[in-house]
């Protein structure tokens, strides 16, 4: 399995999701400036990972942070790392679950206190394989047999610390002898589905199509897909989804033509404290990245671009929300809040 994310004695060490699939480099970030750009250049993407990343550059922060009013360069480095990315829950939900700790051992001489937060930060990451595990083994019997799972963006091994979301359900399946394929969409404009979907697929075993995203709706009109496998950002208490640009589209066609559309999430990106997807910021990213195709302009120069990273999927095209402590249903309301508590 790729090595998403790792801690080393140099720092944090991260496979360059930029360059992938035509090179497989890997960056080290040996302060939390270095993590924290990481994320907002997209060199780790996908919310559990950048979730691994934010409490690992936590760490770093404070390993490498001087031992006087370690209080404040704590708060400024929990800051950075906030800033970088709005979407995904899962930053944030790390960056707490540092805190929460720190709270607890700031009083610990410094050595400990640092080494309380690199073992948090490493525990946090060996957590997500084992949970994206557990969401494969939930999803796994609701993916048909001989047909064709369609996903967008990327949920798999490379948007988390291993095995992935999305994929971890397609992994498991595939595991356990179900005949399957799957369709990736490419994802405009940041490619995702082309570049890092496909490539993870192949790597594995698993037969991967790809395909551009407005033939999504052409697939799922001729009767060959036998459910849509996506991953999250953020879900709201309703059960309303944010995840990557276009999954909405893929939702909408979903249901008009009777396909299951699964979401496939940890806990961790559960946003209860929002009544709807209405509340969850959605990331604006350069225009630049619509106005070009890896670096070379497609557009007339000065052209107005939007460029929204995420939109929100309305809870009623979501059939399930697969987690690892088992599967949501309609209403949302009450099922996400009693996997929660459970
Ligand atoms: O902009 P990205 O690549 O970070 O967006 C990623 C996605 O939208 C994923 O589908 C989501 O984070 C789930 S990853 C398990």
């Amino acid at each position: 399995m790729v090595e998403t994310i790792v801690w080393t004695a140099e720092g944090v060490v991260m496979i360059d999701q930029t360059r992938l699939p035509r090179e497989e480099v890997y960056v080290t970030c040996g302060t939390y400036e270095e993590v924290a750009e990481a994320i907002r250049s997209m060199v780790i993407r996908g919310a559990p990972a950048i979730g691994v990343a934010a409490a690992m550059g936590v760490a770093l922060g404070v390993l490498k942070a001087g031992e006087a009013d370690l209080d404040t360069q704590f708060e400024r480095i929990c800051k950075v790392l906030a800033a970088t990315r709005p979407t995904a829950v899962n930053l944030f939900w790390a960056i707490e679950r540092m805190q929460r700790l720190y709270a607890a051992v700031r009083s610990c001489p410094p050595d400990e206190i640092r080494r309380r937060l690199i073992e948090e930060a490493q525990r946090i990451r060996e957590e997500d394989i084992a949970i994206n595990r557990a969401i494969g083994g939930h999803g796994a019997g609701l993916v048909p047999e001989g047909k064709t799972v369609l996903t967008h963006c990327n949920a798999g091994a490379l948007a988390t610390a291993g095995y992935g979301t999305a994929l971890g359900v397609v992994r498991a399946a595939a595991a356990a002898g179900r005949n399957i394929d799957v369709f990736a969409d490419e994802t405009r404009p940041f490619l995702q589905g082309a570049r890092l979907t496909a490539w993870e697929l192949q790597r594995d075993g698993i037969p991967v199509t790809l395909i551009t995203d407005n033939m999504a709706g052409h697939f799922l009109r001729a009767g060959r897909i036998g459910c849509v496998i996506v991953g999250a950002d953020r879900i709201a208490a309703n059960g309303d989804v944010a995840n990557k640009i276009g999954t909405y589209s893929v939702a909408v066609l979903a249901k008009e033509n009777g396909v299951p559309f699964y979401v496939a999430a940890p806990i961790s990106t559960l946003d209860l404290k929002l009544a709807s997807g209405d509340a969850i910021p959605i990331e604006q990213r350069a225009s630049t990245e619509v106005t070009q195709l890896c670096g070379v302009p497609i557009a007339p120069d000065g052209v107005a671009a939007e460029n929204p990273a995420f939109d929100v999927t309305p809870h009623r095209y979501v059939t399930a929300i697969i987690t690892e402590r088992g599967v949501a249903r309609a209403p949302y309301g009450e099922s996400l809040r009693d996997l929660v508590l459970r």
